[in-house]
């Protein structure tokens, strides 16, 4: 996953060193995410040098003084960004720059790469300069998807291309259009230009030495936030329009400005932030900051755009102890399942009184729409990868519960299909990030075919948090790893608790809407106690990690396990462990994603359509066959593939007689303490 880093500073000292510090530490923030190699781009001369006049003071040099425009040092290595950095400051050192020496402004990019466009090089690391003058930079997390035409087209206009990247059509496409302006237009003008041959999805910083001291950062269907640092007394104001750049008032006020793709590089050095919207253009130049919307009405006046305060600790991006984010955030499950119930779910049954005037589930964000939603055509879930195992997980509660047609799309597919939507729809979004780009234009689609959309994200004011009529927050906390774990098991339970609040009037679903209220409040102890049983996991991974190929074998509830447990391993399918299709995951490695071993997840109703043929001695496989309404099924499956002699790793409830049986045939248990939901 690509990681983008931007600062901006003007009118504040900073010395190249605190710039340097700056850049690495954002780039080290997002490396968690993966990359294979990284690269920065930073100003060695200052684009407002600092004048003394005669009266002693200093005062900064204006657009008619002498205005430096040197291109900006790019250094870029495939690799750490560790090694990035010693390469940084031996480059410094060759190139004798001052690091104590102080800039009154400047403009700093960096990027993490995983590379899609040609292979991990240096060359193709970003940033990306149009030329070897370095007229203008960039830095891109996404794709563009007409990058061939582009690059033909300007090929054909004399270019030459150096990298493999599609990166590599902005920063020329910037040059062309610069290069045939009649007259010299404001920097964010140019970009817009650019943007507008542009195709695909893209979070994009611009820096050029024909702008010098400016920033352009843009986005389409990829995140990017604006972190401003200030005075607390300052209460900060964008342009009103693209000309107000210009206006020399702003060159009286100093501003910093962190650009990131990601909080986590953010957060440390201010909280108060911006979320760019899509086609948001984002100007950085003299002392403000001005966004404009590609899409608006008129696209040279200023959008207002709400400066948050983010809620989140440096504490909460650290590692905690743990190895890793993953590690972590599993183990973080019981609390980030008590944050996602906490105050909406009354866990005392009422004592006296009408039980149907007492709520048990309150998510507010649906009360309004409720009634909406109970009287549609069929609910739609619609996510991408992990998200959409938690919709597979959820939804036979919420069919059992709404007794309305519940469909699963994949967002792609969704898209791909253009499937048909109704106006007495209702599509629920689920995405822990609330910025995943299928799931994002899934909804623009639905939206304008006027189903009630409905968010359920992890992530306050993603876009689709913003864009959705109403919604769910998980709060279950930042999610770091790139594997998504806490947010999976508190998407299944969101998803449980809207089918518990829709269901709240109906007298036929009160015994069973209680008995899985009850389960809920003893799931975060029983995720704890399954978490236990992390050592046995690693032994267990230990063991597998040689193994070429996985299968998972699950049905009802634990279908979506075993496929979510072929993405990722855990406690493979401990739905006895919690209720209603909730289930924990440990701390094993995730096998397709991060062991890279590959893996599958199959309904066990299918495997004698196929999969059966596969079946030898040596190929492990995992069943999951706890004690639900799926046991019985789940014993002949077993029959049938130690009839194979397959070399099984049984997932079941503890104490489980009837599984205990099968430890003489060779099979390992893995054994979850509690009770099964049918
Ligand atoms: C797998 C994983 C991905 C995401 C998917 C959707 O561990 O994390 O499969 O689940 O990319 O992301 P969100 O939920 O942010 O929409």
């Amino acid at each position: 996953m690509c990681g983008i880093v931007g600062y901006y500073t003007f009118n504040v000292r900073k010395d190249l060193q605190s710039v340097l510090d700056i850049l690495f530490n954002g780039l080290k923030r997002l490396e968690y995410r993966g990359y294979d190699s990284a690269g920065i781009a930073f100003d060695v001369v200052d684009a407002y040098p600092l004048v003394h006049q005669a009266d002693g003071r200093e005062a900064i040099v204006e657009e008619n003084g002498v205005f430096e425009s040197t291109g900006p040092l790019i250094i870029k290595e495939v690799g750490k960004v560790d090694a990035l950095e010693r390469m940084a400051y031996d480059t410094v050192a060759r190139d004798q720059l001052d690091l104590q020496r102080e800039y009154r402004s400047q403009v700093g990019i960096a990027h993490t790469r995983w590379a899609t466009h040609g292979p991990p090089s240096a060359v193709n690391s970003h940033p990306i300069p149009s030329d070897p003058e370095a007229q203008f930079v960039v830095v891109h997390n996404g794709i563009i998807t007409n990058y061939n035409l582009i690059k033909d087209f300007l090929i054909k206009h004399g270019e030459t291309f150096v990298t493999e990247t599609d990166t590599e059509v902005i920063p020329k496409l910037c040059k062309f259009v610069y290069e045939r302006l009649s007259e010299k237009v404001p920097f964010p003008k140019l970009v817009m230009e650019v943007l507008k041959k542009l195709e695909g999805a893209y979070a994009v910083l611009v820096k050029s030495t024909h702008y010098p001291g400016e920033l352009v950062a843009c986005k389409r269907g990829s995140p990017m936030i604006l972190g401003i640092k200030e005075d607390a007394n300052v209460r900060r104001t964008s342009f009103n329009r693209l000309h107000d750049a210009r206006d020399i008032k702003w060159r009286q006020e100093s501003i910093e400005c962190y650009i990131a793709s990601d909080a986590s590089a953010v957060i440390e050095h201010t909280k108060r932030v911006i979320v760019l919207e899509d086609n948001d253009v984002l100007h950085l130049c003299g002392g403000g900051y001005g966004i404009y919307n590609t899409e608006g009405a008129n696209v040279e006046e200023a959008v207002p755009r709400v400066l948050l305060t983010l809620q989140l600790e440096v504490e909460q991006i650290m590692k905690g102890g743990y190895d890793h984010f993953m590690q972590k955030e599993i183990h973080e499950q019981p609390e980030s399942l008590l944050q996602t119930m906490r105050g909406r779910v009354q866990f005392q049954r009422p004592a006296v009184g009408n039980p149907y005037l007492t709520p048990r589930v309150k998510l507010g964000g649906l009360v309004e729409h409720g009634a909406t939603v109970r009287r549609c055509r069929r609910i739609m879930l619609v996510a991408c990868g992990t998200s959409f195992h938690a919709c597979l997980a959820a939804r036979k509660t919420l069919e059992e519960m709404c007794e309305v047609p519940v469909m699963l799309e994949l967002a792609s597919d969704f898209l791909d299909r253009r499937c048909p939507i109704f106006r007495d729809d209702t599509c629920v979004f689920l995405s822990q990030s609330g910025e995943t780009a299928d799931t994002l234009r899934s909804l623009e689609y639905a939206k304008a075919h006027g189903a009630l959309c409905l968010g359920i994200t992890n992530t306050v004011g993603s876009a689709i948090s913003r864009m959705t009529h109403c919604g769910v927050h998980l709060n279950a906390g930042y999610e770091i790893g790139v594997a998504s774990t806490k947010a999976y098991t508190s998407q299944i339970l969101a998803v449980t608790m809207m089918a518990l609040q829709l269901a709240e009037d109906s007298i036929s679903k009160r015994d069973r809407r209680d008995s899985i209220i009850d389960e809920l409040g003893q799931l975060p102890g029983k995720v704890r106690s399954t978490l236990m049983l992390d050592g046995a996991m690693k032994e267990l991974a230990e063991e597998l990690r040689n193994a070429h190929s996985l299968l998972f074998f699950g049905r009802g509830y634990n279908y979506a396990t075993a496929l979510e447990a072929a993405l990722k391993a855990g406690y493979w399918g401990l739905h006895g462990a919690c209720g209603a299709g909730l289930r924990p995951r440990c701390s094993l490695p995730t096998i397709k994603e991060v062991a890279l071993i590959h893996s599958e997840g199959i309904l066990a109703g299918e495997m004698k359509h196929g999969p059966l043929a596969l079946v030898d001695e040596h190929l492990p496989i995992v069943v999951i066959a706890t004690r639900d309404g799926m046991y019985k099924k789940m014993e002949s499956v077993i029959q049938q593939l130690l009839a194979r002699n397959a070399q099984l790793y049984i997932v079941c409830n503890e104490n489980d007689e009837g599984m205990k049986q099968y430890e003489s045939r060779g099979c390992k248990l893995i054994q979850a303490s509690g009770k099964s939901l049918s």
